[in-house]
């Protein structure tokens, strides 16, 4: 067994300014003064308590009446019912009503912001008023979404609305996606694409508008562009840039771009009675399944909405929630929808077709349905309380994907969907005090509690300067953008003094994490990359593997006859390789429980990152039979994340000494083989720190390829002598540093 030596090269760009942390925790995720609940524990027991007793209800106390509202509402309701054409719907907006003031206000300002409810017409109307209004004669117009899922979503719906087939006038980019063509007028794109736009065509030349929708929700490429823009539209007059969002907390926007003025879309809301739980609700899926069940059974007419914090929780809800009816003589019956961002795009679509008729719907959704996607006739609204979010902590430079509880900004755009076409009811799975006593006022934005590594990467190559002092609305926590520029170091992406190296300016061509970037581009070197392409599109694709409900031993099997002990990386390869050599055949997907939709997808994703490859002149070499250099290639790009064996089955971070473990799916997991030293892809937390995507590799590679981290400790030498021979070792590397350092001290005079 190889020993290595632990320790932390910083570069002189970074001297002094990186904090280490030997021993990393769970807590050390938290989000500060969330508490709701006890989040691992929740769930983890199934509770077996099939009937609709007395006890399976949850007690919730009424906190706002409106009942004065009620009467008159109702009319609204059954008449918006009535409402048939699509013309006769868009007219029925709150937006409409204030279409030629707004049209008039954008006219004549560069920059609006724009507030109303959630379901006002923001979205789907804001793009076809500018384009009746002739801002399409002389350009694109551009509507960004922080979700993939509202922006294909959204896309359809304008087409239809506009009557043309999506793709032609009106059209959406996504990522490895883009449904649109030299006829297209109105482009529905993620934020993340127009920030790489913006990398071709910094003054996006090709829009005269550009919507950024959903600023409300802060994500950290909507954040990023805010910053871009502000100077774009200063430097184009005829631009228009218009932010929408859905809270009154518009002012921060307008004082960001210079004082600009707000627009308000007067509402028509209706009163939500809004009801907490009496008491802690140990088990949200449970309690949510049993409120759900029991307004479905009361005779009160209209559809549910159920939140949960993810894709896992919505699975195991509607499974319930099917099961439970089914036991249940004369039950009515119930449409049961989930919905969330990795859900095929036609089961998407379904949310929102009218169920028949006396059938009711009960959407289970994550946060997208808050306020990204409207879905009219809800009446009631289900609160687990939970949303996933991801997390970065900077200390030890790591994100990890996380269930926390959700803010009270989230709870009130929750509760307000079930007001949105007459008077409705928000349960909320938990208790007052923990709404007004544990829940944060609204959420972190994003930039302030992610990984930075892509927008550092990004902003370098835009050659913005100094990161730490880039226009930011809400700038990031310094600890994270220095420890995101130190992962870009390590990993060879920035030089000694902080500037782009090549293989960082390669880095920026493709839509990838910086980590996997660099496995491809390492793969070329080492006469791989065939192999990588086809794992790195693997990777960049929702899950491979079908395990369906009732037939989970069978997929199983299916699933280890593709394992290969050694990695779930070569796993990956192993079933491309397999698919390709089968004819790219469905049939054999389905034979062998693998989806055959998804495989499409990788098809395609490497398709696009080939063709990035030959425009960078990379080449594209098979390694063969010989996947020993793949590993090495895997470990290039994760060596930050490794970890050795502790005892049987148990690993530990080798540079932070936090336990972590296989993943039961896994190719490593329970085969016996347990190597010395893995890496892994990511590490995600349920009820403890899971390694996902592991490849074994050897001690001397670690040392190999991250010189920074680790030497090789020799065995029958002293510790000291160790140290010393490892220092050493980097002698070279620290010249370097040395080197840089005076080059940094004169560039500094120079200024
Ligand atoms: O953006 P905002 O929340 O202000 O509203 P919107 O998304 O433009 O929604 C306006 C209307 O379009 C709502 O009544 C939605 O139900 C409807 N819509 C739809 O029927 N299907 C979609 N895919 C998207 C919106
Ligand atoms: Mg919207």
């Amino acid at each position: 067994r190889v020993h290595l030596v632990v320790h932390n090269l910083v570069p002189p760009f970074l001297d002094g300014r990186i904090v280490f942390t030997k021993q990393a925790q769970h807590k050390d995720w938290e989000l500060a003064g969330t508490k709701l609940g006890n989040i691992m524990g929740v769930k983890q027991e199934e509770e077996k308590d099939k009937a609709l007793g007395a006890d399976g209800k949850v007690d919730y106390k009424s906190e706002q009446r409106f009942a004065e509202h009620m009467s008159g509402k109702m009319e609204a309701s059954s008449e918006f019912a009535k409402l048939k054409t699509i013309k006769e719907q868009r007219q029925f907006l709150p937006i409409f009503a204030v279409r030629q003031e707004l049209l008039n206000v954008i006219r004549d300002n560069s920059v609006v912001v724009v507030v109303g409810e959630t379901g006002s017409g923001k979205t789907t109307q804001l793009t076809q008023y500018l384009h009746e209004d002739g801002y399409t004669n002389y350009g694109t117009v551009a509507c960004t979404q922080p979700r993939r899922v509202a922006a294909m979503s959204v896309a359809k719906r304008v087409s239809d609305e506009l009557g043309c087939s999506l793709g032609e006038k009106v059209g959406y980019a996504i990522r490895f996606e883009d449904v649109t063509s030299d006829a297209t007028l109105v482009k529905y794109m993620t934020d993340g694409i127009l920030l790489r736009e913006s990398l071709r065509e910094p003054d996006l030349d090709n829009y005269s508008a550009v919507i950024m929708d959903e600023a409300h929700e802060r994500s950290l490429n909507t954040d990023v562009l805010f910053g871009l823009l502000r100077e774009v539209v200063a430097r184009r007059s005829d631009l228009r840039l218009i932010v929408t969002s859905a809270t009154m907390d518009s002012g921060k926007f307008a004082s960001f771009f210079g004082n600009v003025p707000v627009f308000h879309i007067p509402g028509r809301t209706f009163p939500v009675d809004i009801l907490f739980s009496k008491t802690v609700v140990e088990d949200y899926v449970e309690g949510a399944v049993k409120q759900t069940l029991q307004i479905h059974l009361s005779p009160a007419p209209g559809d549910i909405l159920v939140f949960m914090p993810g894709q896992e929780d919505i699975e195991v809800t509607c499974d319930q929630l099917v099961e439970r009816l089914a036991e249940l003589e004369n039950a009515p019956a119930l449409a049961v929808l989930p919905i969330y961002s990795q859900l095929p795009s036609d089961l998407q679509a379904k949310i929102f077709q009218k169920a028949p008729d006396g059938v009711r719907k009960c959407i289970v959704a994550t946060n997208i349905a808050e306020t990204s996607l409207t879905v009219d006739g809800i009446m009631f609204v289900v609160d687990s309380g939970y949303c996933k979010l991801k997390v970065y902590n900077p200390r030890i430079g790591m994100d990890a994907l996380q269930i926390y509880p959700i803010s009270q900004a989230n709870a009130n755009q929750r509760a307000g969907r079930a007001g949105r076409t007459g008077p409705g009811q928000c349960y909320r799975l938990y208790t007052q005090s923990s709404y007004k006593n544990e829940l944060l006022v609204a959420t972190v934005p994003e930039i302030q509690r992610t990984n930075l590594a892509n927008v550092v990467l990004l902003l370098k190559s835009l050659n913005v300067r100094d990161l730490l002092s880039f226009h930011f609305m809400d700038a990031p926590p310094e600890d994270n953008m220095l420890n995101s520029m130190y992962q870009l170091w390590i990993l060879g992406a920035l030089d000694n003094t902080g500037a782009l190296t090549t293989t960082g300016r390669l880095m920026v061509e493709f839509p990838l994490d910086p980590a996997l970037s660099k496995m491809l581009i390492v793969a070329c070197d080492m006469g791989c990359s065939a192999e990588v392409l086809a794992i790195v599109s693997m990777l960049s694709v929702p899950t491979i593997f079908y395990r369906p409900k009732g037939r989970e031993e069978e997929s199983d099997q299916a699933r280890e006859k593709f394992s290969v002990p050694e990695s779930d990386h070569l796993t990956y390869l192993n079933v491309y390789q397999q698919w390709k050599t089968n004819g790219y055949s469905t049939l054999w997907s389905n034979q062998h429980f693998i989806h055959a939709k998804a495989m499409r997808k990788v098809r395609e994703v490497r398709a696009q990152l080939k063709d990035i490859m030959t425009q960078q002149h990379m080449a594209l070499d098979s390694c063969g039979n010989d996947w020993d250099i793949v590993r090495k290639c895997v470990c290039s790009a994760y060596f930050h994340q490794a970890a050795k064996l502790k005892g049987i089955g148990e690993y530990v971070n080798v540079r932070t000494g936090m336990p972590c473990h296989l993943h039961p799916t896994s190719a490593l997991f329970g085969m016996g083989f347990t190597p010395d030293y893995i890496v892994y892809h990511e590490l995600i937390m349920t009820s403890k720190e899971y390694m996902q995507c592991v490849t074994a590799v050897e001690g001397e590679w670690l040392a190999e390829l991250g010189p920074m981290f680790y030497s090789v400790k020799h065995a029958g030498r002293s510790r000291q002598e160790n140290r010393k021979r490892a220092k050493r070792e980097l002698s070279a590397m620290e010249e370097e540093m040395a080197l840089a350092e005076e080059q940094l001290k004169a560039r500094r005079e120079q200024r």
